[in-house]
């Protein structure tokens, strides 16, 4: 056997198959200047061995390939040399496919540029493991695929499934992958997987990508036809709906593909790479990466954060089964933890039980056994006595510090020696419902948000009384059931629900000023917010809100807006949000319709009529509410870690993603402009939009978040 290796991969050639295993050091491989000058070395080197027939492109790691080394991309703001790169893989890609016969045997997850490789072979294996993704989710970072992904996809399964997979930013298991087209054939194990990749090569001797072949034709619409337009302009329908213009990546890789369709094939790849190469050093895309991946790879791993292996969490209880608790009690049993779910009310666990059965029966991967385990695992009480030895407590009963110190005081001494105690309050301090614990320093704020099975995020809040051993025993819990944490510090609301209240609330004062609430949250959107901010009001529910803003009141002195006159006036005329099927929309069955007619007789009362707004101004101010608290949180020392803001603020209350998070934002505005905008609105608006003394104090210093 004739063996060749370098910094990025080894080959061996047995029987004239030469097979290439991507081994980059640090246990995966990433597409970069190593690996690409290490791929050319190899090529050179086979190019020079006699009685080669064909390559196995394969990998030593877990994974294939997950794609473009994004340290590199962010260390690169230059599209000239980012265009380098691209052209490095493209030339790659391009001399495999045009070379011998060669297959990508899919090891494990091939993603982004590592599924372009994958692309540039002319047949591609994926081993069937659960663990394994395929696909390019690069729209999802603000950029889309650029090393041909946007023009051999289309060429290989037709324009429609293509559009479907980089629009979407899919990445699909190996039996989808196969169904969708990205994947030819799937094996059982690794050694079946090169079996079957070496069995290709000596099956096709003479392999060339279609797009290479005579009279090749395009597999469904070809790009010209009707048809095609049509798909096309559907598509862009569709992605204007989803992203409603603030993510341009999306917009960007349509376009590419529609134009890639309509020139050669090599042509077609330069079209693709000056346009990644644009979005690519873009500061909006480059936010996106530091925060979507970087901050949230860092969250995930608690980097900087303390650490215990065991936390002694054998038994966990959940207080209250409403929709918080029972959502908590389903999470934790899935971590594996035996649980109680208690609550004074046997109707009230009733309906807990049966929302954790709908939550089961979605868990398609377990059979009926495993589902009866795990529903087996938590039991539901109306007695103390079930509380007994409780390792970790979490509260989730009504947001009323009277009753949650009752609470406390009442199931503390059925816990077992050194148990947790966690509120999941939304707002109270933790130091204030840490008086009646016996033990402060085990007492901790695990905030979740709703639902809870889905969102990612957990707040962690911690107060002064808080020992480090706490939080590192709430940062284990966190990680068996699989949240992204934040940790904070204490404070009324302490970050996410200031800042989320800031938002629904501003929405509500433009409703206030006259503007229209579809315009509002259309507004929102632009500027990139997930959701707009009186739909989200509507399904929080107004009652809530105001519940809420007369405790901000109270704990942070905050002047009142006539917005929040307009919610008071609302609950009072009955339109308490969607579950009432009435708020600042109406709503039947379930479904939002138009926005209620009736806000122009409330705004009357207050003395403003309907009036009009640009849209661009409405989603600055949206955005500016939002950056303004969190200012105060900056300055009321709530946050602990910036990375932290800008994730807590994206995956927690759906902060625009496409800034990068409001310390990203303002970066990209710089803090001059940014203080000098928040002190235009002050002015104008009131103090709410006052700029924190952090944000002056950097704009003087001339500093950024991130650089
Ligand atoms: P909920 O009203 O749906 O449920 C509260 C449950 O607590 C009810 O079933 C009630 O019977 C029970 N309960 C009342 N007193 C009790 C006692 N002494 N012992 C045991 N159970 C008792 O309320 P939800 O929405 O689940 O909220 C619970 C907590 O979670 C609140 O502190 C809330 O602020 C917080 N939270 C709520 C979020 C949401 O989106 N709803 C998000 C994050 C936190």
């Amino acid at each position: 056997m004739t063996t060749y290796d370098n910094d990025a991969l080894r080959i061996a050639i047995d029987d004239g198959i030469a097979v290439i295993t991507l081994a980059m050091d640090g246990g995966f491989n990433k597409v970069n200047r190593v690996l690409l000058e290490g791929l050319a070395g190899g090529l050179d080197w086979l190019d020079a061995q006699e009685g080669v027939r064909g390559i196995v492109l394969t990998s030593a790691h877990r994974d294939f390939c997950v794609g473009a080394d994004l340290e590199m991309v962010l260390g690169n703001d230059d599209p000239a040399l980012m265009l380098e790169a691209t052209a490095a893989l493209n030339a790659i890609t391009r001399r495999l496919e045009t070379g011998k016969p060669v297959v990508a045997a899919l090891n494990g997850s091939a993603l982004g540029g590592g599924y372009e490789l994958a692309l540039g072979c002319h047949h591609r294996i994926a081993l069937d493991t659960p663990k394994s993704q395929i696909g390019l989710p690069e729209v999802s970072l603000g950029v889309i695929p650029g090393g041909g992904g946007t023009q051999r996809l289309p060429r290989l399964v037709g324009i429609q499934a293509a559009l479907d997979v980089i629009l979407q930013a899919k990445m699909l298991r190996p039996p989808k992958a196969k169904q969708a087209g990205l994947v030819d054939a799937l094996a059982p194990d690794r050694d079946a997987l090169l079996a079957a990749a070496k069995a290709w090569v000596t099956e096709n001797p003479k392999a060339k990508q279609p797009w290479d072949t005579k009279g090749y034709r395009w597999p469904g619409a070809r790009p010209a036809s009707p048809d095609a337009r049509n798909m096309f302009l559907a598509a862009s329908a569709m992605v204007y709906k989803k992203t409603a213009g603030a993510f341009p990546a999306a917009e960007v890789a349509l376009s590419v593909v529609q134009e890639g369709s309509a020139v050669i094939f090599e042509r077609s790849l330069e079209i693709e790479a000056r346009a990644f190469a644009k979005l690519a050093t873009s500061p909006q895309a480059r936010a996106m990466i530091r925060t979507l991946f970087f901050h949230k790879t860092a969250a995930d791993k608690q980097k900087g954060l303390p650490h215990v292996e065991d936390p002694g969490f054998r038994k966990v209880a959940v207080l209250g089964a409403g929709m918080m608790g029972a959502g908590l009690a389903f999470v934790s049993a899935k971590a594996g933890y035996d649980v109680v779910l208690k609550d004074i009310s046997t109707e009230a666990l009733d309906r807990g039980m049966a929302h954790i059965d709908a939550e089961l029966a979605r868990l398609k991967h377990l059979d009926a056994d495993a589902r009866a385990a795990l529903r087996a695992r938590i039991t539901p009480t109306v007695e103390l006595e079930g509380l007994r030895g409780t390792d970790l407590v979490i509260e989730a009963v009504f947001e009323d510090l009277a009753l949650k110190h009752r609470v406390i005081r009442e199931v503390e001494p059925m816990l077992a020696e050194n148990a947790v105690f966690a509120s999941n309050t939304s707002a109270l301090p933790i130091a204030d419902l840490a008086t009646a614990s016996a033990h402060p320093d085990r007492f901790i704020g695990l905030h979740f948000f709703s639902p809870v099975e889905k969102m990612p995020l957990l707040e962690i809040i911690t107060s002064a009384g808080t020992d480090d051993h706490t939080l590192a025993r709430s940062l284990a819990y966190c990680r068996a059931i699989k949240k992204t944490p934040i940790v904070v510090n204490d404070g009324y609301g302490f970050y996410t629900t200031r800042v989320f209240s800031a938002y629904i609330l501003e929405g509500a004062q433009l409703v206030a000023e006259g503007h229209d609430p579809v315009l509002v949250d259309w507004a929102a959107r632009v500027a990139g917010m997930v959701v707009g901010p009186l739909q989200v009001f509507d399904e929080v529910t107004l009652t809530l809100g105001v519940h809420a803003m007369a405790e901000a009141e109270k704990y942070l002195g905050v002047a009142s807006i006539p917005g929040a006159e307009l919610v008071k006036r609302m609950v009072a005329a009955d339109r308490k949000g969607k579950a009432h099927g009435a708020g600042f929309y109406d709503y039947a069955s379930g479904r939002r319709k138009g926005s209620w007619d009736g806000l122009d007789g409330v705004r009357a009362d207050l003395g403003v009529a309907a009036t009009d707004g640009s849209v661009e101004a409405l989603g600055e101010r949206l955005i500016l509410a939002q950056v303004a608290e969190v200012g105060r949180a900056l300055d009321a020392g709530i946050i602990r870690n910036w990375r932290d803001a800008e994730v807590g603020a994206i995956f927690g209350i759906g902060f625009a993603p496409n800034t990068g998070g409001p310390l990203s934002y303002a970066d990209q505005r710089g803090l001059p402009e940014l203080v000098a905008a928040l002190r235009r609105l002050e002015a104008a608006h009131g103090e709410r939009y006052a700029p924190a003394r952090t944000f002056v104090e950097m704009a003087e210093k001339g500093e950024t978040f991130f650089g």
